[in-house]
């Protein structure tokens, strides 16, 4: 598998972990994982009939038994039989839209890679009991990607860290390009909306520390 993204989302899947890839499109992910002997079961699941239909052709040509499913989301999962989800490269709205029907009972870690939001994926899955555990940045084909690992732990994030994730050093350049985009914006912006700068403001402020 090429895709560092997809690569560091598997970072976070272990031995023990029975996976749903929800999302699979092509199953390149589900393949990796179980070709690595990463972890003890995955089932690829997606809610398009052709994305489907190409995760299975793949699977058939590497010559491995994955079991795949149409679904949405986690409709036509049978929760007791994992005990983690994978949701990777969809928006945070489809992401929590899915999540509203999990099984906390039995799904004890989510892998989340949002394209966007992520103040509000962090923020609504501390509300749903899962706290952003570790998280790492992908810098790939000119896009950063954030991917993390979310766990029922009781762990509370502070404001800073719902905006801008878990501090670590070595995601100095992302920080520095939030930090452009935040100034992009605040050029952008009319002087007389003024709560709107202010917010811009704000979030340079926590940001600053970060750099
Ligand atoms: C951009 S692809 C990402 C594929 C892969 N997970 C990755 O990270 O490269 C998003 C996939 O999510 C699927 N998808 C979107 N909404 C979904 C839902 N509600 N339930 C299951 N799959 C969904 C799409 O059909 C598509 O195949």
């Amino acid at each position: 598998m090429k895709q560092e993204r997809l690569k560091a989302v598997a970072q976070y899947i272990e031995k023990e972990d029975r996976v749903a890839d929800i999302g699979c499109d092509h199953a390149y992910l589900s393949i990796y994982l179980v070709k690595m002997q990463i972890c003890k079961s995955v089932v690829a699941s997606d809610i398009h009939p052709n994305a489907l239909e190409i995760a299975k052709k793949n699977i058939e040509k590497v010559g491995l038994a994955i079991p795949t499913l149409l679904s949405d989301g986690v409709e036509n999962l049978d929760q007791t039989k994992l005990n983690t989800l994978i949701l990777s490269g969809m928006g945070t709205s489809t992401i929590l839209h899915i999540l509203k029907n999990v099984d906390k009972n039995y799904i004890k870690k989510l892998v989340l890679q949002s394209n966007n939001d992520l103040p509000l994926l962090r923020k609504e899955c501390q509300k749903m009991g899962y706290s952003l555990e570790e998280e790492q940045v992908v810098f790939e084909k000119g896009h950063y990607y954030v991917i993390g690992k979310y766990t029922l732990k009781k762990k509370r994030l502070n404001i800073r860290e719902i905006h801008f994730g878990l501090y670590k050093k070595e995601n100095n350049a992302y920080y520095g390009e939030l930090k452009k985009e935040y100034q992009t914006i605040l050029k952008k912006v009319r002087r007389k909306h003024i709560l709107k700068r202010l917010k811009i403001r704000w979030k340079l402020y926590l940001l600053k520390k970060y750099l």
